[in-house]
């Protein structure tokens, strides 16, 4: 997400700091600023767009005056990309300026108070309440005002603080998002990320949750809420750049696939109020919600393997008809909708030309457009009728995977707040959904402590040439995804099948040794499957079963498996896709294949 710099020593600052954004690219950004002290005045520059128009407006930070200073590449959460709503953030007098990475979520009540007082605010942002409260609340005593006003925020954050009156110093709190500091001689640094600072210095302090530093030239003074020192030793940092941009992990796929708790969880949280799914985007009105006849789901790729599950999702809880369109085909088969036709359109990009068109199409017959969207401010999301945002960060591995977690744990809520209103799911399951999606996130983490196994699998069949993956009801659903992640990335054969379709045709490809990955997660169908499983292995298959943990009796009737967590049925899917990524993964790793950028894949399709 976004990313922080900070400098304070004898040497010009905005340079520097420009070169340390240079460096937090890799986490995306759509915005980017700076911020000096130059003699007892803060001067802020920013930028929407690449950091080359930042770089070129200030020459290369050359024309930016004074020796301290904090930096900012944003991606946009609560309000468009934008040269207002890029941080760093100014207090209304000018006398506070703010960097955040994160999200304040109770900004709104916190927004109200200080208008109420009188404040002005300028941008969309949470983070500018940040900066107001430290103008209000300021009465001489600087880290005071800080703790002061950290106390109040709710949600993640990590913030940088300048007063224009003080240019000895940077502060620094940390609850949540990373904050490391770098240690210089009569110079120091801050950043969001290690790569930022590491050609000035391998010397850091990591910030933890609950503490704040006071940064000077000279020295770095770190303390928790409550003023008590906390005292810590200095890490050396001995990785490579590249490394680190990564986290230490090998690829983004991997850092992308570990961060699905954190995406689930930031997607969801900021949802459910007082035990309540709440979809504040969704501008419809419950009568408007009763009176759809029918919902059309259209997107490409692994976005349409979402809708493929919200397909089952949408039809049980909701008891409406649903359609499922691959985007490209839904334009050109002349589709019966209408406005009695809700239409869902899911992209993590919001840019993917097929999906953009297919939506635009539905809004010429009428149809109310929703769309689920990764990507703030993008093409689809400003001209869908509402946007529920994914908030899984920038996703930059080509194979999707944390954004497709983000959007499933989208449909679930949309399940859940609509069925409330059409009355067709109970008070009680109503609770369970909203326990259960609540506890997504530390089931993913569960699993994901066990990659080593699924590594192992993978050493023992990445050799492969061809693999089906075979499911049942939602189990198939997911099938889709499983396949298309190991075909794209470890370009293994591979063909997702309903398993009951399998002996109308397919089965005649099982031979001695294939593989075949069987998903038997939905109990209800266990003893169908079962027999499918039998079908392959009697031809010569070699099964690796996917099931829950309620169903221990699959590794009975399975050469391998792997037993995922229980979990309602609607979210099982959430469970299974990680085992699913971590296995093409690993082969395609095994296999010594480009992981992050897969021959002939882009990230984002912008043309039909
Ligand atoms: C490309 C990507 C896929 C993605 C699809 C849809 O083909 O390689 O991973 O699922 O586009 O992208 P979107 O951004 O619309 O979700």
């Amino acid at each position: 997400m976004c990313g922080i710099v900070g400098y304070i020593g004898y040497e010009q600052a905005a340079p520097f700091l420009l070169k340390g954004l240079e460096k937090l690219q890799y986490r995306g950004y759509d915005s980017a600023g700076v911020c000096t002290n130059d003699d007892g005045k803060l001067v802020v520059q920013k930028e929407k767009g690449k950091l080359d128009e930042l770089k070129n407006v200030t020459d290369d930070g050359k024309n930016i005056k004074g020796t301290v200073g904090i930096g900012h590449t944003r991606w946009a959460t609560h309000g468009k990309p934008s040269e207002i709503n890029a941080h760093p953030h100014l207090s209304e007098s000018g006398s506070f300026a703010v960097v955040h990475n994160g999200i304040i979520e109770n900004y709104m009540p916190l927004k109200q108070f200080l208008t109420e007082k009188g404040m002005s605010f300028r941008s969309m942002t949470d983070t500018e309440v940040v900066v107001q409260l430290l103008e209000y609340y300021y009465e001489g005593d600087l880290l005071g005002t800080v703790l002061k006003v950290a106390a109040m925020l709710e949600g993640s954050y990590a913030l940088a603080i300048m007063y224009k009156g003080n240019a000895d110093e940077i502060i620094a709190v940390r609850k949540g998002s990373p904050l490391v500091i770098g240690i210089g001689k009569e110079e120091n640094y801050l950043a969001s990320d290690i790569p930022a600072i590491l050609e000035k210095t391998r010397n850091i302090y990591r910030l933890e949750n609950g503490e704040v530093a006071v940064i000077r030239r000279d020295s770095v003074q770190i303390m928790d809420y409550d003023r008590n020192p906390v005292q810590k030793s200095i890490e050396r940092i001995n990785w490579d750049i590249h490394a680190a941009q990564k986290d230490g992990y090998e690829h983004f796929m991997l850092k992308e696939i570990f961060e699905q708790p954190k995406a689930v969880r930031d997607t969801v949280e900021t949802r459910i109020k007082n035990g309540r799914v709440v979809l504040e985007e969704v501008t419809l009105t419950p009568e408007q919600i009763r009176q759809f006849q029918k919902i059309n789901i259209v997107a490409c790729g692994s976005a349409y393997h979402v809708g493929v599950v919200a397909k089952y999702i949408f039809e049980r809880i909701l008891r409406k008809p649903v359609e499922v369109d691959v985007a490209s085909e839904f334009k050109y088969r002349d589709p019966i909708i209408d406005s009695k036709t809700l239409t869902v359109v899911i992209s993590q990009s919001g840019e993917t030309a097929d999906t953009k068109e297919a939506m635009l199409e539905a809004k010429r017959h009428g149809s109310h457009t929703i769309a689920i969207v990764n990507v703030v401010g993008s093409a689809i999301a400003c001209e869908a009728d509402d946007v529920i945002y994914t908030l899984a960060g920038p996703e930059i591995a080509v194979a999707t995977t944390k954004a497709y977690s983000a959007q499933l744990a989208v449909i679930y809520m949309m399940a859940v707040c609509f069925g409330d209103i059409l009355g067709t799911i109970s008070e009680t399951d109503y609770q369970t959904y909203v326990t259960e999606l609540l506890a997504l996130p530390d089931k993913i983490q569960s699993i994901l402590a066990q990659s080593e196994s699924l590594k192992n699998i993978a050493s023992k069949m990445f050799a492969c040439k061809d693999a089906f993956f075979i499911g049942r009801n939602i189990d198939y659903a997911l099938s889709l995804e499983g396949s298309l992640k190991l075909k794209e990335i470890s370009y293994i054969h591979s063909e997702a099948y309903a398993a009951g379709e399998l002996k109308h045709g397919t089965i005649s490809l099982i031979e001695e040794g294939t593989l075949v990955i069987a998903l038997v997660t939905y109990g209800n169908l266990f003893d169908k499957i079962a027999s499918n499983i039998k079908e392959v292995q009697t031809r010569g298959a070699y099964v690796l079963g996917i099931g829950s943990e309620e169903h221990p009796e699959l590794r009975n009737i399975t050469q391998s498996s792997f037993l995922i967590p229980k979990t309602c049925n609607m979210m099982l899917p959430s469970l299974a896709v990680i085992p699913m990524q971590l296995l093409a993964y690993y082969m395609a790793k095994f296999k010594g294949c480009d992981i992050d950028t897969p021959r002939n894949l882009a990230k984002s399709v912008t043309v039909e």
